[in-house]
């Protein structure tokens, strides 16, 4: 071998090992290119050497290109582990630095509160809660309503003077005054009559709507909630004890209710019942009566054979009660720092 060459092959050898150092130690794919281009480019010494093998003797050529190839493919060898090592590294900072902590809590000098439920709710569910505990149970009923079931099932014929004291908002929906956002719970009393047998035991809490002005004892969006019991031989006696019993429930001992005599047309005879203050005063809380006949005839319900009572109030005016709020508009009005209270 002509010494030229073994010069050459040894320094390239020798730079071989080297390299497999300096690349173990490369901070970035930048360096391990550089090392490559150095060790295995057109230029390199690998490139010159291999020239050089073709003025050898066939002999030398073999056992020469046989070291240089091995020379070669540690270099390859160490590049490529290089840039795997390099990669993987690249990307764990990448992911490093792309980390959503999840489950960041705020410091200590915030504590996180708990949200609570609107104080409407919260009286809502007490409501069932009481009444289911009398062996109701809960129903429901669309928030816009017909004709027949909001007015003309109840015993509230088109011409009925009654009509004009719901201060119904109607819906630009089929024929003039036809369709509306019901302005009680009552005709959920119609579905669950048209669609079940007695005896029945239903509450129906829901929102109702009426065009009246905002002020502090009224919303236009309101929420009610019904009670209709149908059964053999109900008596008035039994709707009085009902309201009493579940104003105790709800209240406490100390708060009273009282019936007063009053007219709707889907109830004979009707009540209005109010309820105790602390201060000896009577907030009216809603109507209630015996069901009218014609109510239970156009549900397909014998009224010789069945008889009930009804009664619907208002919640929001109930939970005004319950924590002494001045003005029924605070419930609507998103403040934080007054929900937050409850
Ligand atoms: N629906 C009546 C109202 O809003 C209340 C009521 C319900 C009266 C049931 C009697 C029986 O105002």
């Amino acid at each position: 071998m002509r010494s030229s060459l073994a010069r050459v092959l040894e320094g390239y050898e020798q730079a071989a090992a080297e390299a497999e150092e300096r690349l173990a130690a490369a901070a970035d794919i930048g360096a391990v290119a550089d090392i490559e281009r150095d060790l295995l480019g057109r230029r390199s010494r690998f490139t010159a050497a291999k020239r050089q093998l073709g003025d050898l003797d066939p002999g030398e050529r073999a056992e020469a290109g046989r070291r240089l190839n091995a020379a070669r493919q540690r270099v390859e060898t160490s590049v490529a582990a290089a840039r795997t090592r390099l990669t993987a590294a690249a990307r764990a900072d990448r992911h490093a630095a792309e980390r959503l902590d999840l489950t960041e809590r705020l410091p200590q000098a915030a504590p996180l509160r708990r949200g609570s439920f609107h104080p409407v709710t919260q009286a809502r569910d007490r409501l069932e809660d009481v009444f289911i505990g009398m062996g109701y149970t809960v129903a429901e009923g669309p928030e816009v309503e017909s004709a027949w079931y909001n007015f003309e099932a109840l015993n509230i014929p088109e011409w009925h003077p009654a009509r004009g004291s719901f201060d119904t908002i109607f819906v630009n929906l089929g024929e003039p005054e036809q369709v509306m956002l019901r302005s009680h719970t009552s005709p959920v009393q119609i579905r669950v009559m048209e669609n079940r047998k007695p005896p029945i035991y239903i509450v129906a809490p829901g929102r109702t709507f009426r065009a009246d002005t905002a002020d502090a004892t009224h919303l236009p969006a309101f929420n009610q909630i019904e009670g209709l019991a149908i059964d053999r031989n109900i008596t008035m006696g039994d709707l009085a004890g009902t309201i009493d019993e579940f104003v105790r429930a709800f209240f406490g001992t100390e708060v009273k209710s009282r019936l007063r005599p009053s007219y709707f047309p889907f109830t004979e005879p009707s009540a209005e019942f109010d309820i105790s203050r602390p201060d000896g005063s009577w907030l009216e809380l809603g109507g209630c009566g015996m069901v009218h006949p014609n109510v239970l005839r156009n549900c397909g319900i014998d009224p010789e054979q069945w008889q009930g009572f009804a009664f619907g109030f208002g919640i929001d005016r109930l939970a005004v009660m319950r924590h002494e709020i001045d003005d029924i508009r605070e419930f609507v009005n998103n403040d934080v720092r007054f929900l937050s209270q409850f």
